[in-house]
């Protein structure tokens, strides 16, 4: 169930190995991610998923194997490249982390004036268009403490698409919020992801809502990735602890502690 085959992937991940001291996290993991398509990594608390968004993007370093993006290896890069391939990524955080003590349009700005030289007028557009496609036009001189959590997340995804990234990473983007905007959420996603086309990475726990945004799913699972195909085959398939994952049950291969 994880031999999809994707021509020209933007991500590779080859053989890769990863512990802490003795607990093993990811344990010969190989997957490649399609361009343009929005890829949701599932499994239960503690599987590594975390983990992988952070050797993605080079925060961490795996004990073995390879880390493709755009064909090249990450894993080998000195700081000065690594900094320049991570321009190639958009990240929104669990708990969006806002500065508080910055309004929207500062925090939209804010990767834009470390890493760009644009002027203040190009900045100025760039954070306006930004807060229209997250569907929250002209709120540049709220602070985040006045604004609702899903407002938070959505200025969040606004400037993690602000330096127009290749990939944009989404660790729990419905995490902390009700049914509602949570959906609202997904929604979104999959908005931007027909208008942008670009190649999204969601961590999800959420179900409904990973089948709302996926082109593929993939599992992990004790370590190993599980199962990794089109969302529609994962959806049909009869392995257990594929079924018990979607099925939201306690009961199955997959142990709650
Ligand atoms: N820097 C670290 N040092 C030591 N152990 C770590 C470190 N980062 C993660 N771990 C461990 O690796 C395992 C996987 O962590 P990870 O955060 O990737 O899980 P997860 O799948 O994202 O879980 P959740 O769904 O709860 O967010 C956990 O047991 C965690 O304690
Ligand atoms: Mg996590």
């Amino acid at each position: 169930m994880s031999n999809l085959l994707i021509p020209d992937p933007i991500i590779s991940f080859q053989g890769v190995h990863k512990a802490f001291g003795r607990q093993k996290v990811l344990d010969d993991v190989s997957l490649d991610i399609e361009r343009g398509k929005t890829t949701v990594i599932i499994g239960p608390s503690g599987t590594g998923k975390s983990v992988f968004i952070k050797l993605l993007v080079g925060l961490l370093k795996p004990d073995r194997g390879s880390i493709l993006v755009d064909g090249e290896d990450i894993t080998r890069l000195k700081e000065k490249r690594l900094y320049e391939v991570r321009k190639k990524f958009g990240m929104l955080f669990q708990d969006g982390a806002l500065f508080d003590s910055m309004d929207v349009g500062e925090n939209v700005a804010f990767p834009l004036r470390r890493h760009t030289r644009k002027s203040e007028k190009e900045i100025r557009e760039i954070v306006a268009l930004k807060l229209a496609q997250v569907g929250l036009p002209g709120v540049e001189h709220k602070f985040p403490s006045e604004l609702s959590g899903g407002m938070r997340k959505r200025v969040g995804i606004a400037r993690a698409i602000a330096l127009e990234p290749e990939i944009v990473l989404f660790d729990e983007p419905n995490s902390g919020l009700d049914p509602v905007m949570s959906d609202a959420i997904d929604k979104l996603i999959l908005r931007m992801q027909h208008e942008l086309g670009l190649t999204f990475v969601v961590i999800s726990h959420d179900i409904p809502g990973t089948f709302q945004i996926a082109d593929r799913i993939a599992m992990l699972y004790k370590s190993k990735l599980i199962a990794y195909g089109a969302a529609q085959d994962l959806r049909d398939a009869d392995d257990p602890i594929l079924r018990q994952f979607f099925d939201r049950s306690a009961v199955g291969p997959i142990q709650v502690v």
